[in-house]
């Protein structure tokens, strides 16, 4: 039987996410519109949007935050082009995106002294094979493999190296050891449903010193340099960005970390990611016909949760037709690059009462389709 409640809002896609509940474009503060990004008014907000992120974050003393250009991609080149090459390299990737930061330092910025530990769809990279006294680059939550870093207990605190984490889809949603991160970087357009375009860079001391220490034998466009005459540009963390962003963008982000620090801070926020996991973790339990693609329970994200179906390609593609057309699940369909199967976004801004209205149809779909 075809279900009769719809999820109320049904806006599942792995970014950008939903808007957080209660969302209205008109609640944004909008008088940073049309004035310069570098006036008082405007080097405020963007100021808060790294002083407000290290606060509710709870970042370490001396961590540092800059609004950059190229939403996380932006943030994560900006990192490995600076950063990258005076040690070696190992780099970790089990899904499309880790895979994109091998192509970078393997392809791109060709460093020689590289150790690629790589893992299958659904499994996750070795993490005893890791050498910190090289530089370590990897992805914390694979959003197109629904496979998460479980915990820093393998990043020693006395690493030699620099640990590098994009981890756009855990910042707000995960547990983070920032003491053992010495880049992380994230998007507006993930966990807390905002927009794309801006990416978030945070730096640990030792990423500063690094900064400071190294110059990159290779040409660094204007967009990545973060240092001039080696020290660092320390406005750049208050605010002052390389270019112009959107001001627009920039009140979405506020009006988002005002949401979090309402609702409890980021406690709250991972709360709720896990709850939307469980509804989702309970459905998969009942159900035979439907299995997380992570294999270990540890490694199940709580934001991109990624599920294979007994079915074949083409009628998973149906069942994923069909909730769209029925106006209940919108953009759940796997990544491009991944296995078949659907991917559902756990995160902060999706409300468990909307997953839960999800399963019946999920069920009604797959009916659909195997009968
Ligand atoms: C793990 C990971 N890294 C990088 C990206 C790229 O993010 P953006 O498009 O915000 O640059 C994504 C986007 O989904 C991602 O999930």
């Amino acid at each position: 039987m075809q279900p009769t409640v719809k999820p109320k809002n049904p806006n599942f896609s792995s970014g950008p996410c939903s808007k957080r509940p209660g969302y209205k474009v008109a609640d944004l503060q909008l008088d940073t519109l049309g004035r310069s990004h570098r006036s008082a008014l405007g080097k405020k907000a963007l100021g808060l949007a790294c002083s407000e992120s290290a606060r509710i974050l709870g970042l370490p003393e001396g961590y540092r935050v800059a609004v950059v250009a190229g939403s996380d991609t932006g943030a994560m080149e900006m990192a490995m082009w600076s950063l990258l090459g005076p040690r070696g390299v190992d780099v970790l990737a089990w899904e499309s995106f880790g895979s994109g930061w091998v192509t970078d330092i393997v392809k791109q910025l060709k460093l020689p002294n590289v150790n690629k530990l790589e893992a299958a769809y659904g499994d996750i990279s070795d993490f005893s094979k890791v050498n910190f006294d090289h530089d370590v680059v990897f992805t914390w939550n694979g959003t197109t493999s629904g496979v998460k870093v479980p915990n820093g207990d393998w990043i020693p605190a006395d690493r030699a190296g620099l640990a590098i984490c994009d981890a756009t889809s855990a910042v707000f949603a995960m547990e983070l050891p920032w003491d053992k991160l010495d880049v992380i970087t994230y998007s507006w357009q993930k966990v807390l449903g905002g927009e794309g375009a801006h990416g978030m860079l945070i730096l640990s001391p030792r990423a500063v010193q690094r900064l400071e220490s190294y110059t990159p034998p290779w040409p660094l466009p204007k967009l990545f340099r973060m240092t001039s005459g080696g020290k660092l540009t320390e406005g750049l963390f208050k605010g002052d960005t390389i270019n112009t962003p959107s001001m627009l963008c920039v009140s979405d982000y506020l009006d988002a970390l005002a949401w979090v620090e309402r609702i409890g801070g980021v406690p709250a926020t991972i709360a709720r990611s896990e709850a939307n996991l469980k509804v989702l973790s309970d459905f998969v339990a009942a159900n035979d016909w439907i299995s997380f693609l992570a294999k270990d329970p540890a490694t199940r994200s709580n934001t991109s949760v990624c599920l294979t179906l007994k079915l074949g390609d083409e009628q998973v593609k149906k069942v994923v037709k069909l909730l769209e057309a029925e106006g209940v699940a919108y953009d759940i369909g796997a990544y491009k690059d991944a296995p078949a199967g659907i991917r559902i976004w756990c995160g902060a801004t999706v409300e468990s009462s909307d997953l839960q209205a999800l399963m019946p149809w999920l069920s009604w779909a797959y009916q659909q389709v195997s009968t």
